[in-house]
Order: structure tokens, then C-alpha cells, then sequence
């Protein structure tokens, strides 16, 4: 049976090309940018699309699901997955597949270890100061850092990404704990880190906090002005899960009034705004939502979500449904 596929934006090639080399009818847009919700809808009402692929930036909800009365699955181009309202499309019998492809995992946590490196040896200020000429002589003052080695990483989240994280930062010599809602005592064993029943448990022990939890409403804002009074006053914040986990001009208050040494964010509350007084900060690194964005995760993710389109249209269970 052929079918009529909608992907929102270029993807890397194999997926339109192995769909219609299957026989179905793909319809790939050219959007340079995030499309909004008025131009999906004005796509998906142009064909009887049953399979829609999207990604992270495509917010839908019921009112753009109603657009096509035919859609049956909508098979998203990420991990995450807090974009689409799992309820809406349940409501109206379609599936929601995401993407969790190990390489994303593994270009995730290697990028949350550079932004913590960077911030540790302020690897961005020294480069701006480098390449600006002001390098004149070698100083035993200039950009002094800190050492990993030795320092404590407190985890919030274990998932595929934290447990990663936490094997690069064993390795580099960091103490770990991890708060996450399953204790998990065989990574505890395999890997020597420590659990903490709560975040508030772990946030006054640690020089590093790095967030890998998905963004449910248990973990809006799950950083916030209180949480970050109890961290250390030498402690950073890395945020390379979604951005309204943190509360952003909470966070942007504790950098400027000394609460915390810095932070590191690939990913936005308003994304893609970004709360304006962070952006001037030397002790706040911020990258564009880049963090799985390695050649290998990129493709991974293409099959990733073909397989999952190419089990709905042989009338398979999809590998990766998240609304079952
Ligand atoms: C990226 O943020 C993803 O969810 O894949």
C-alpha cells in the first residue's frame, strides 16, 4: 500500500529516498527555518498525508493533527519527544514514534563533557582574548581554571545519556553522584558512583550539575532560584537536555549575583530566544542546540526513524511508540 509522507524540513537524504523507492509519495519542505504552526498546518491540508515526520521544533498539538483528518503516525526526528501532545494524538488514534538513536546518546554526553571542560579551563573567554591579540607573554595569572580531576559531577537524570556522561567523567577522574527517579545499583557498582535520594540531596556536594532528564511537568523548572542557592558557590550548571528545565532568569540572576560560578546551555527555555543578560556573561557558555548534531547521530537518527515508518507501513508495530 503506498502511502502519503509529509517530512517538515531536509533530513538527511536516505529517508525520502528509501521511502519512495518503497512506492510511497514523499513530500519533503524546504523550510530554512522552524516552520510555524499556521505553515505545517497549511502543508498537511495541501494532501491526505497519513504519515508525518517531524522534528523537535514542530510543536503539535490536536488543532494541527486536525489539519489531517488521514494522519496516522507522526514519527519525530529526536529523542525527545515533549513537542507533540502524546494525548491529542491519541485521542485521534495516531501513534507517536520518537528517535533514540545511541549515537545521538554518544554525541550528547561527549558535548556535555566539552561544555564542562570549557567551563572549567574557560577555554571560550581565552580563544576571544587569544584571536583579539592580547596574548603578550606567557602569565602565571592568565585565565587560571580549575582541575577536573578530583572534582564531584552530580548527575540528574540517568538515562542513555547520563550513564554515558558519568563513564566519560569517571574516566577523567571526577567523583559521581546521580539523582534520578530509578536507583539503578548495578551502574552504581559497575561505575563507583554514588546515588542521592533527591536533587536537593545532591546539589550542595557537587562542582558540576548536568541535566539529562526528559522535560515532563515534574521536571519544569526542576532548577530554580531555590536550587541554586544550595549549590556551591564555585559549581556550574550544564543544561544539555531541554531548555525549560531551568528557570532562565532565575539561573541568569544566580551567574550575575555570584550564587554560581557559570553555566553552560545548549538548549532554551524560550528556545530559540535566549534570556538576554546571559549572552554577555565570560562565565556562560552557550551553544545552538548542537548537542547530538555529530554526523553519525544525524544518520543514526534517519534510521532510526525509517525503521519506524517503514514498521507502520507494513502494518508492524513501530519500534519506538512513545503514546501506546
Ligand atoms: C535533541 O535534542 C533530541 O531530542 O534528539
Amino acid at each position: 500500500m503506498t502511502h502519503k509522507i509529509l517530512i517538515t524540513r531536509e533530513l538527511p537524504n536516505t529517508v525520502k529516498d528509501t521511502l519512495e523507492s518503497a512506492g510511497h509519495q514523499v513530500f519533503q519542505a524546504d523550510f530554512k527555518a522552524p516552520p510555524t504552526k499556521e505553515q505545517i498546518v497549511e502543508l498537511l491540508q495541501k494532501d491526505s498525508y497519513d504519515i508525518l515526520i517531524t522534528l523537535l521544533t514542530d510543536k503539535m498539538d490536536g488543532t494541527i493533527m486536525d489539519a489531517a483528518p488521514n494522519l496516522k503516525l507522526i514519527a519525530n526526528y529526536a529523542t525527545g519527544f515533549d513537542n507533540i501532545n502524546l494525548e491529542d494524538a491519541k485521542a485521534r488514534g495516531i501513534v507517536v514514534t520518537n528517535a533514540p538513536a545511541i549515537q545521538s546518546a554518544e554525541a550528547v554526553s561527549e558535548h556535555t563533557i566539552s561544555l564542562m571542560l570549557a567551563l572549567a579551563r574557560k577555554l571560550i573567554p581565552a580563544d576571544n582574548f587569544t584571536k583579539a591579540g592580547q596574548y603578550e607573554g606567557w602569565d602565571p595569572m592568565l585565565f587560571i581554571g580549575s582541575n577536573f580531576f578530583g572534582k564531584t559531577l552530580g548527575l540528574v537524570g540517568t538515562g542513555q545519556i547520563g550513564k554515558r556522561v558519568a563513564k566519560y567523567a569517571r574516566a577523567l577522574g571526577l567523583k559521581v553522584l546521580y539523582f534520578d527517579v530509578r536507583r539503578d545499583e548495578a551502574f552504581e557498582q559497575e561505575l563507583g558512583v554514588e546515588y542521592r535520594a533527591s536533587v536537593e540531596g545532591l546539589l550542595p556536594e557537587v562542582d558540576f550539575v548536568s541535566l539529562h532528564v526528559p522535560l515532563l511537568p515534574s521536571t519544569q523548572h526542576l532548577m530554580n532560584e531555590a536550587h541554586f542557592k544550595m549549590m556551591k558557590p564555585s559549581a556550574y550548571l550544564i543544561n544539555t537536555s531541554r531548555g525549560p528545565v531551568v528557570d532562565e532568569v532565575a539561573l541568569e540572576k544566580a551567574v550575575i549575583g555570584g550564587v554560581i560560578a557559570g553555566a553552560a546551555l545548549d538548549v532554551y527555555e524560550f528556545e530559540p530566544k535566549i534570556t538576554e543578560g546571559l549572552r554577555s556573561l565570560e562565565n556562560v557558555i552557550l551553544t545552538p542546540h548542537i548537542a547530538s548534531a555529530s554526523t553519525e547521530a544525524r544518520l543514526e537518527m534517519a534510521e532510526v526513524v525509517l525503521k519506524n515508518v517503514q514498521a507502520f507501513t507494513n502494518g508492524e508495530l513501530s519500534p519506538n511508540v512513545v503514546n501506546r
